[in-house]
Parts: structure tokens; C-alpha cells; sequence
């Protein structure tokens, strides 16, 4: 018995009644069949996972049914093999989009589905697109670009969100700005960032208080703010004298407050005080490591300047004062007492343990402690602007001579 086997690489003999490319055309639908079939069995399964994780996360509805309670999960429609996997999911009655991206569930739902981080986008109806992130979207840097602005009332960028969203906050905005992180977590860095965009603002003094003289001090060389700037550190009396004229200077603006106006208008004769205030914890330990004076013979050096950032953080508001207070843990003794630390309305955590992260951003954020206990340098937690306790990467402009360089092309200079 012979065997005819079909050499593909010959034409059809003349007179075969096989149209020509006929192979190819039923390779390609084959090919077709074969690519839907496997789409059809990823969907199937991307599905079954989601619905097996919202049974678990309990984003489900129990029916009581005849035979028993039954388990309703969210009814999924298109599902993209991706990347990054997306599925359209339609809301079940009194759920919200959010739900899903709950700081509980959130994580949860992504790993059950293999990502990294989840995306809601809103569709129309009562349908979301719920797209699967493969890496964290916070991994890549965020060069800060030489940017500035040339007012206080402009937003300088403070971040980037896991949602690709640039956040931005005008200084002369009333906020005072709390920054934790351990040692090396990017606060410094993050503090480049912001004074750099801000040099060039003439309604803007950067002042202040810097034991570690990098931050404030000789970066702001031969420009109007380095005279309002503390930095050294065997002479804490000077930054103690400096806070008390601060103190002054609210009292005088609180009194200058013209008619009809309930607050101090930011401009250049009159400008917003940026209070920086770089490792603020070592500043008062080493202020209380002072001796104290005897009694009835002065004020210990400690309390001084407890009390004077207490006040410019209560009162500071309307005189167009903003703290910005840099620590490495967010301690009520720490940063001068509870009461003080309730005045920031804009809270960032770098890496810190998870109690500190929670201390700074309240109770619901004590599910991200354990994540962000390693997080890279320049990502933190933010908290306020009215959005939800957030994941963001913070702006990187460099090595520390590239922020001198930007302050010192971008600041007016001083008057001689
Ligand atoms: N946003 C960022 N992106 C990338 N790398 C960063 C970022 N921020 C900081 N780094 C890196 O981390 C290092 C430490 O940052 P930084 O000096 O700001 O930490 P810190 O929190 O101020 O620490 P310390 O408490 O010791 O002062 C920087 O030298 C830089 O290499
Ligand atoms: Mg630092």
C-alpha cells in the first residue's frame, strides 16, 4: 500500500479543483478558531477567579433561594486578555465603584487575578472597566522638570497618583504641610522639589529653621529668603529669637487686616512666609538639652520654640504663614504636642512603620502600614487637598547640587 502525502510547497496540479491559496485561508481560520477558543477559556477563567475573590472579599450579594442561600457575585461582561487584563463589570445594587479598590480589597482583588494593583474607570449605566496593573504604576521616577512658578498662588506639583494624575497645591493655599519618613525615605528630596518650583515666586519667602543646613542655608546664597534662615546649630538661640519675630510678624499682619477682608492677601511687600522647619524633633531635643533657666529667670529655650510654632500653626493661617514641618515620626512629643500636630491639613508619610503612618493619617489608613513599611525612596502616603488618604511618587529633581544650582539660576537676588 502506498501513502500519498500532500507536498504544500507545490502548486495544485492543473485541473485540481482547490482554489488557489485555499491552505493558507483554512490555516488562517483554523488560526482564528484556535486564538478565540483560547481568549473564550482565559475569559472564562479570568472570570471564575474574579467572581471566586468577591466571594471571598464578600463583594457579593447572599440570596435566599428554596434550596438554600445562593451567592450573587458582580456580573461580568468583556474580558481583554490584555496586558494589562480588563474586565467591564456591572455593579450590583448598592455597590460603588470604589468597592473594588477599597484599601481592604484593592490589593486583595489584584493578586487573586495575578496584577500587581487595580484601575476603576466608570463606564456608563451602572458598569466599571476594572483594568488589572501588572507592575506597581509607582515603580518608574518622576523627574521633576526645571520648573517654577511665579507666584505662591500658583500649584506647584507635589506628586503623581497611581492613576497617573499630576497633584499640584498652591502654597498660598491654607494649609500647613507635614512631612514623616525614616531616615533616607526621600523627605529632604521631596523638599528640594517644592522649594526649587517655588524660588522664583516673588510673593514667596522660604525662611525658616534647619539644623541639618542643607535644606535652607547656603543653597539660598546671596537671595532675599537666606537672612530669614537658621541654620546653625550651636547657636540655638538664634532660631529661637527667629520664631519669636515670626510670632511678631503674625501679630503685626493679624492687625493689619484690611476692611471687609478676613485675611492677609499674599503679595511681594507682604509675602507668604514659608516656614520651614527641617528635623524639627532634633531641633527641640537639642533645645531641651539646654540647662533650663532657675525659676522666674526666663523661659526654657525648649518651650520658646514649642510655644512660638504652636502659634504660628493655630494663628498662622490668615497672616498668609505656612508651616512646613519635616520629622522623621510624626510623635505627638516629638512635634510639639497633639494639639499642634492636628493643625496640618496636608499630611505625607515617606517609609515608616506602620503605627507612624497610621498616627499621621488616622485609623483607616493603618491597612497600608505593613505595605509601606518598604516603600522606595520618594513614595508616600498623602492625605488632604479632599482626596482620600493616597499613594503617590513625590517629584525627584536630582543630586543635591542640581537643587542649589536651580535655587540659585531661579531666585531673585538679594538687595545690597
Ligand atoms: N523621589 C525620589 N526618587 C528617587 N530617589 C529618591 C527620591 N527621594 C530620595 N531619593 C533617594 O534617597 C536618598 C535619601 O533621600 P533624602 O535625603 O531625601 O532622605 P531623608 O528622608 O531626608 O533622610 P534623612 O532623615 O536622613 O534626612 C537620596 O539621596 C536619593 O538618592
Ligand atoms: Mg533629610
Amino acid at each position: 500500500m502506498t501513502t500519498k502525502t500532500l507536498d504544500r510547497t507545490r502548486p495544485p496540479a492543473a485541473g485540481h479543483r482547490r482554489p488557489p491559496g485555499f491552505i493558507s485561508r483554512w490555516r488562517a481560520r483554523r488560526a482564528e478558531r484556535e486564538q478565540w477558543a483560547a481568549h473564550h477559556r482565559l475569559a472564562q477563567g479570568i472570570t471564575a477567579e474574579f467572581r471566586e475573590a468577591c466571594t471571598a472579599l464578600r463583594l457579593c450579594q447572599y440570596v435566599s433561594v428554596a434550596a438554600g442561600i445562593t451567592v450573587r457575585t458582580p456580573r461580568v461582561g468583556a474580558v481583554h486578555g490584555g496586558p494589562p487584563i480588563t474586565l467591564t463589570v456591572e455593579l450590583m445594587a448598592g455597590q460603588e465603584p470604589a468597592d473594588f479598590i477599597s484599601k481592604e480589597n484593592g490589593p486583595r482583588l489584584a493578586h487573586s487575578l495575578g496584577g500587581h494593583g487595580l484601575r476603576v474607570e466608570p463606564m456608563p449605566g451602572r458598569w466599571v472597566r476594572l483594568v488589572v496593573l501588572n507592575h506597581d504604576p509607582l515603580r518608574d521616577g518622576f523627574a521633576l522638570p526645571a520648573l517654577t512658578v511665579a507666584s505662591g498662588s500658583e500649584p506647584v506639583i507635589l506628586g503623581r497618583t497611581e492613576d497617573g494624575i499630576t497633584l499640584g497645591h498652591a502654597i498660598a493655599d491654607a494649609s500647613h504641610i507635614a512631612v514623616q519618613g525614616q531616615n533616607g525615605s526621600g523627605k529632604s528630596a521631596f523638599t528640594y522639589a517644592l522649594l526649587s518650583q517655588l524660588a522664583a515666586a516673588d510673593d514667596v519667602l522660604v525662611c525658616g529653621s534647619d539644623i541639618t543646613g542643607l535644606v535652607l542655608g547656603p543653597a539660598w546664597y546671596d537671595t532675599p529668603h537666606a537672612v530669614h534662615q537658621m541654620t546653625n546649630l550651636d547657636d540655638l538661640e538664634e532660631h529661637a529669637n527667629f520664631l519669636e519675630e515670626l510670632v511678631l510678624v503674625m501679630e503685626a499682619r493679624l492687625g493689619e487686616i484690611p476692611p471687609r477682608q478676613d485675611k492677609i492677601t499674599p503679595r511681594p511687600d507682604c509675602p507668604t512666609l514659608l516656614v520651614v522647619l527641617e528635623e524639627f524633633p532634633g531641633l527641640l531635643r537639642a533645645a531641651d538639652a539646654r540647662p533650663k533657666p532657675k525659676r522666674g529667670e526666663g523661659t526654657p529655650m525648649g518651650d520658646r520654640i514649642r510655644s512660638c510654632v504652636l502659634r504660628l500653626l493655630s494663628e498662622g493661617r490668615k497672616a498668609a504663614i505656612r508651616v512646613l514641618m519635616l520629622a522623621q515620626r510624626f510623635e505627638a512629643t516629638a512635634v510639639g504636642g497633639g494639639y499642634a500636630r492636628d493643625q496640618f491639613a496636608l499630611r505625607l508619610s515617606f517609609r515608616v512603620p506602620a503605627d507612624s503612618l497610621e498616627m499621621l493619617h488616622g485609623t483607616d489608613a493603618r491597612a497600608l502600614g505593613p505595605e509601606h513599611a518598604n516603600a522606595a525612596p520618594g513614595i508616600a502616603y498623602l492625605s488632604g487637598l479632599g482626596r482620600d488618604c493616597e499613594r503617590i511618587r513625590v517629584p525627584y529633581l536630582g543630586e543635591y547640587g542640581e537643587y542649589v544650582d536651580r535655587v540659585q539660576a531661579y531666585a531673585r537676588r538679594a538687595e545690597r
